[in-house]
């Protein structure tokens, strides 16, 4: 029975993980999206679950099946995807915000479908809500709240700042530095900063062993007693 429990460390907890893209809708047709595959949210709620954790993944359009035992939201839109995890961030324990979310959404939608006329055309954007931010805002002692940074340069440093800024537990830093990292592959090397100024590197590895690494160290966090 001890050894069930200890297989089980996250059990009684509940987690809410976002994953993949949103798409922001420009007319009937068509949409503002991203290359976010989703790989790396689902494998992290897979992870969560096997530890013991009741999990709610809200996820945007992905080609990846529905996990077996997982509560899962599909949406489409950064609004959509903001409502869903305000409701579920209220029973959460434990939050991980892997969700490639648009930062800028069309202010008009077209009803029909836009016609080809003019040489030049825009769409005027406007912000859309930093979902992980405001949930920063609303944390509570009980909650560990992961956020991701994807940067390009001055890695560290910029994913600190949203670290403090955001008011997360942990920033999981994606490299673009390796080929093999990132959108699309099966692969990541990541950089995981904490809040007490904790700097873990790991290697190139499959999103399986990130999602394994990213869990050890909410484990730690949420059990900070236990060995
Ligand atoms: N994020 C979010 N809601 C948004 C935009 C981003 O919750 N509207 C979350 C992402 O899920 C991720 C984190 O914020 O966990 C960092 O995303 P990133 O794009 O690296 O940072 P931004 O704060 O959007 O800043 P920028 O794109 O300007 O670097
Ligand atoms: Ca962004």
């Amino acid at each position: 029975l001890l050894s069930l429990d200890n297989s089980l460390p996250l059990k009684g907890k509940t987690a809410l993980v976002t994953a993949g893209p949103t798409y922001e809708s420009i007319d009937p047709v068509r949409f503002i999206g991203n290359h976010s595959s989703g790989k790396m949210g689902y494998a992290i709620a897979h992870r969560l679950k096997s530890l013991g954790a009741e999990v709610t993944l809200v996820s945007g359009p992905t080609a990846l099946p529905t996990p077996l035992g997982i509560k899962t939201i599909n949406i489409q839109s950064a609004q959509q995807m903001l409502e869903a995890s305000a409701e579920e961030f209220k029973t959460a324990d434990i939050i991980v915000m892997s969700a490639a979310v648009a930062d800028y959404t069309p202010i008009d939608v077209a009803q029909q479908k836009i016609k080809k006329k003019e040489e030049e055309f825009s769409i005027q954007l406007k912000k859309t809500t930093d979902i992980l931010a405001f949930l920063g805002r609303h944390k509570k002692k009980h909650q560990t709240l992961v956020g991701f940074a994807l940067e390009t340069n001055n890695e560290v440093e910029h994913a600190k700042e949203k670290l403090e800024r955001k008011n997360l537990d942990f920033i999981v830093l994606n490299s673009l530095a390796d080929k093999g990292a990132g959108f699309g592959t099966d692969t990541n090397k990541v950089t995981i900063l904490s809040s007490i100024g904790e700097v873990n590197e790991f290697e190139l590895k499959s999103k399986a062993e990130v999602a394994n690494d990213i869990c050890e160290l909410i484990l730690k966090h949420q059990n900070p007693s236990s060995p």
